[in-house]
C-alpha cells in the first residue's frame, strides 16, 4: 500500500469493502452464514435489520475488531481477514467510525474528543490540531463548542461531536452505527443532513446502520436488509419501497411513521 496519505486505496471494480462467504458464530449463536456482499467506493449503503440481527457485528468485522468464523474480508485489494492489530492500524485510520451511542470520552472536552485521533495517529503541532478541530466542528455545525465537556452536551450534539471525531483524519470511509437512534425526529434529520454533507464534501464511502426508515431513504444510495444471518433484500430506495418480500414491507411499515414516501399496502 502507498505511504502517500492522500492516495486512496486501490479497489478493483470500485468496490472498497468486500465480504466473501463470511460466517460469524458466537458459541451456538450463528449471526451470519455465508454472507457475500460489497460496498462501492463513494456510495452510501444503508444496512437495515431488526435489533440483534448482526448490524454492529458487520461493522466490527469490517473494522477488524472482530474476526469471522470463516470467510474473507477485503479493504480494496488488501485482505484483512487475518491481519494483526498492528497491521490493521494504518487501514483503520482511513476509516472513521461513529459508534452506537456516540461513545465520547465524557471526562474530556469537545476539543480533546475531536483531537484524540489526531494525537493518536499524526504528529502535529498544537496550532495545526486546533485548526483541524475547528474545521471539523464547523462541518457538523458545532463551531465554538471546544471547551464544553461532552457530558454537558445533548444527545444530538454528542452525535455531532462523534461525527467530527470520525472525520478528523479525513477518512475515505465512514461507518455509522445507528447515528439517529434515540434522537427526536428534527434532531435526527439534522444528522441525516450531516451524513449527506460528509458524503458530498468529503466524497466518502459510507455505511449507515439504522432501523430508522426516514434516515435510510434519505441518505441511502443502496439499502440492504439483514435477517437470520442473510441479506434478504438489496436494492435502491425505490426498489425497497416496492420490494415484493413481505418481511421487507413489514420492516418498512413497522417504521412507517417516519417513512419519507408511502410504501405499498401489504394486502396488495
Ligand atoms: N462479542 C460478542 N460476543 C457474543 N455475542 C455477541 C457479541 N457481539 C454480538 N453478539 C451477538 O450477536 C448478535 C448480533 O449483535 P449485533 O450486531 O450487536 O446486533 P444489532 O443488529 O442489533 O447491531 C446478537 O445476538 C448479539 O448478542
Ligand atoms: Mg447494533
Amino acid at each position: 500500500m502507498s505511504e502517500d496519505e492522500t492516495t486512496r486505496l486501490p479497489s478493483p471494480d470500485g468496490v472498497l469493502i468486500r465480504l466473501e462467504h463470511v460466517s460469524m458464530r458466537f458459541g451456538k449463536k450463528e449471526v451470519f452464514k455465508d454472507l457475500t456482499t460489497g460496498f462501492r467506493q463513494g456510495a452510501t449503503t444503508v444496512v437495515l435489520g431488526a435489533s440483534g440481527v448482526g448490524k454492529s457485528v458487520m461493522l466490527k468485522l469490517i473494522m477488524g475488531l472482530l474476526k469471522p468464523t470463516s470467510g474473507r474480508l477485503f479493504i480494496g485489494e488488501t485482505e484483512i481477514t487475518h491481519l494483526s492489530e498492528r497491521a490493521l492500524a494504518p487501514l483503520r485510520t482511513r476509516f472513521g467510525m461513529v459508534f452506537q451511542g456516540a461513545a465520547l470520552f465524557d471526562f474530556l472536552s469537545v476539543y480533546e474528543n475531536v483531537a484524540f485521533p489526531l494525537r493518536e495517529h499524526r504528529h502535529l503541532a498544537e496550532e495545526e490540531i486546533r485548526r483541524i478541530v475547528a474545521h471539523k466542528l464547523a462541518v457538523v455545525d458545532m463551531t465554538g463548542t471546544e471547551k464544553l465537556l461532552s457530558e454537558e452536551l445533548s444527545g444530538g450534539m454528542r452525535k455531532r461531536v462523534g461525527l467530527a471525531r470520525a472525520i478528523a483524519l479525513d477518512p475515505e470511509a465512514i461507518l455509522y452505527d445507528e447515528p439517529t437512534t434515540g434522537l427526536d425526529p428534527v434532531t435526527a434529520d439534522t444528522i441525516n443532513d450531516l451524513i449527506l454533507r460528509a458524503q458530498h464534501e468529503l466524497k466518502t464511502t459510507s455505511i449507515v446502520v439504522t432501523h430508522d426508515m426516514a434516515s435510510a431513504f434519505k441518505v441511502g444510495d443502496r439499502l440492504i436488509m439483514l435477517q437470520e444471518g442473510e441479506i434478504i433484500a438489496d436494492g435502491t430506495p425505490d426498489e425497497f419501497r416496492r420490494h415484493p418480500d413481505i418481511r421487507v414491507q413489514r420492516f418498512i411499515h413497522g417504521n412507517a411513521s417516519l417513512t419519507a414516501a408511502p410504501a405499498k399496502s401489504l394486502s396488495e
